[in-house]
């Protein structure tokens, strides 16, 4: 409500904002957290919380008339199709050279993501979080994080024999026959449910379509494991389709946070304010680096640094399919969930997903989502003629992506030969290269912020979610953001409350 003071506010309810709330609370903190999107806790007429990916109505996308698929052509033809204006459950925000998808409710991310939760290997970890102890994270952080996540890995007998895996067994034979690791790729899916699932006797989620627009089953996303947590300490509240505006310092000590309430056609219907003695921007890379932006550019919060909007980087995000024989079929049910990779990173900078292209029918395609290791970085800045905040990043700096991508499937073509898919993103267009699931940045940890995500001229305020990442994590960035969010939680308990 309006006029209240709370104890400590937290912007987003994402991996960074869940962690930061369990933790607290156990601290005994109250805390208040502020979502801009939907609290996805109620079905619809359906009986359904969550749409399926293969029949998208208005629930799919974040204020669109129409969807925008990721993958938006099939067999050349465009697959997108008018929807209701709706507070739906996935953004594509279009920024000049990148569309940024990101998960928008309660839970953030965790509601629409693959669920794959993944560690870096150490060897590369330097190259990740340059100014983060090695040691602390692979002994405390990243156990924590994993144990916190649910997470676990696909029993390897039952991958050899279930139908919904014949596309990642194909993955397997043409990785392996090229010569390339190929690895199991942990996951917060149920693993044990969707064996139900395959045997029909539970409800099915992962096997019927389900992933980009929520699981209506089977995935342990934010609502089942930290924020359940957090909300069972009694001391943690949500606030759904309240989106926050402005942060800056209140006279009487803490801060002055402006929050609009949303109906779910996007209006504002009010406008609150609240006092928080500490605030922490958990608002995703985006949402954190736009607020934070914009608040230094209007003289909101005038003494953040320069390194504000700075680092923004995509995790090499690269798509592509190839075209199998007609002796490789890839099967005509895919789990949505991938459970596998190839596995190139140190000699080619690209690691492999193996993903799904759930249609239904046979496809005898092999779809991929690399993370590569690009190395260009963009930043946010204000634009005072639109009153937004524009990203500089352009299509044309996907081109190392490609091109270590290549360094796997030119050489799986070869081998195979087999060609790549040209009908998935556009007529005659090989490569997915005009978006990203996995936005780093923006206000990059030991730059923006001190080593710990305190942004050190206003006590009391903190980023602590995938904004302090710079700009690639080596992997699907999930676990990393979480157990940085642990580790950094751990210290500001320590030593500022
Ligand atoms: P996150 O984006 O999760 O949360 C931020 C929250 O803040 C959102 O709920 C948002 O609505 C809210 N918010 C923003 N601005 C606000 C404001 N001004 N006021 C109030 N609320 C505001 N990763 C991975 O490791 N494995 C995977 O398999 C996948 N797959 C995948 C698929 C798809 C389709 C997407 C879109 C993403 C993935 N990811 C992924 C990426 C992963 O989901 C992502 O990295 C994390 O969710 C980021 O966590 P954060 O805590 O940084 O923010």
């Amino acid at each position: 409500t309006s006029g209240e003071r709370v104890p400590a506010l937290v912007i987003g309810t994402g991996y960074g904002g869940a962690v930061a709330a369990l933790r607290l609370a156990e601290a005994g903190v109250a805390v208040h957290m502020v979502e801009m999107g939907m609290a996805w806790d109620t079905p619809g007429p359906d009986g359904k919380i969550f749409c399926s990916t293969l029949a998208p109505d208005q629930r799919s996308y974040w204020l669109r008339t129409r969807t925008k698929a990721p993958l938006n052509y099939f067999l050349g033809f465009p697959i997108d199709r008018d929807i209701p204006r709706y507070t739906g459950i996935l953004d594509a925000e279009e920024f000049s050279g990148i569309t940024v998808y990101q998960g928008r409710g309660v839970g953030g991310g965790s509601l629409v993501n693959g669920g794959m939760a993944v560690t870096p290997k150490r060897e590369n970890f330097a190259t990740v979080l340059p100014s983060v102890n090695a040691d602390e994270m692979y002994a405390t952080y990243y156990p924590r994080a994993n144990a916190g996540l649910g997470v676990g890995l696909i029993d390897p007998a039952w991958f050899d024999t279930t139908a919904c895996y014949q596309y990642s067994r194909v993955g397997r034979k043409h990785a392996q026959r090229s010569g390339f690791p190929f690895v199991f790729v942990p996951d917060v899916y149920d693993w044990d449910y969707m064996k139900r699932e395959a045997a029909g006797t539970a409800t099915k989620s992962a096997l019927a379509g389900e992933i980009l627009y929520g699981n209506n089953h089977g995935k342990k996303s934010l609502q089942q494991t930290y924020l359940a947590r957090a909300r069972a300490t009694g001391r943690v509240t949500i606030s759904a389709l309240h989106k926050v505006t402005s942060v800056t310092p209140a006279s009487g000590g803490g801060y002055t946070v402006v929050i609009d309430q949303l109906n779910t056609s996007g209006a504002t219907t009010a406008t609150k304010t609240v006092t928080a003695d500490r605030v922490f921007f958990a608002a995703g890379s985006v949402g954190t680096s736009k607020l934070l932006v914009k608040l230094k550019a209007t003289g909101a919060l005038p003494n953040l640094n320069n390194e504000i909007g700075k680092g923004w980087g995509d995790n090499g995000n690269v798509m592509c399919g190839r075209a199998n024989h007609l002796w490789d079929p890839t099967g005509k049910l895919q789990s949505t969930i991938p459970c596998s990779g190839i596995d190139n990173w140190s000699a080619g900078g690209a690691f492999a997903e193996v993903a799904p292209l759930p249609t239904g029918i046979e496809t005898f395609a092999s779809f991929y989502l690399s993370i590569t290791k690009n190395p260009n970085r963009a930043a946010f800045t204000w634009n005072s003629a639109t009153s937004s905040v524009d990203l500089n990043w352009q299509t044309a700096w996907k081109q190392p992506s490609i091109d270590m991508a290549k360094t796997i499937f030119d050489k799986i073509n070869a081998k195979e030969g087999t060609i790549y898919r040209t009908d998935l993103f556009g007529i005659y267009k090989i490569w997915g290269d005009h978006l990203t699931y996995h936005p780093l940045g923006g206000a990059v940890l030991n730059k923006a912020t001190d080593n710990y995500g305190r942004l050190t001229a206003y006590p009391g305020l903190y980023v602590i979610d995938g904004a302090l990442i710079p700009g690639n994590t080596s992997v699907n960035p999930f676990v990393t953001i979480t157990a940085l969010a642990e580790r950094n939680i751990d210290t500001i308990i320590a030593t500022d409350l």
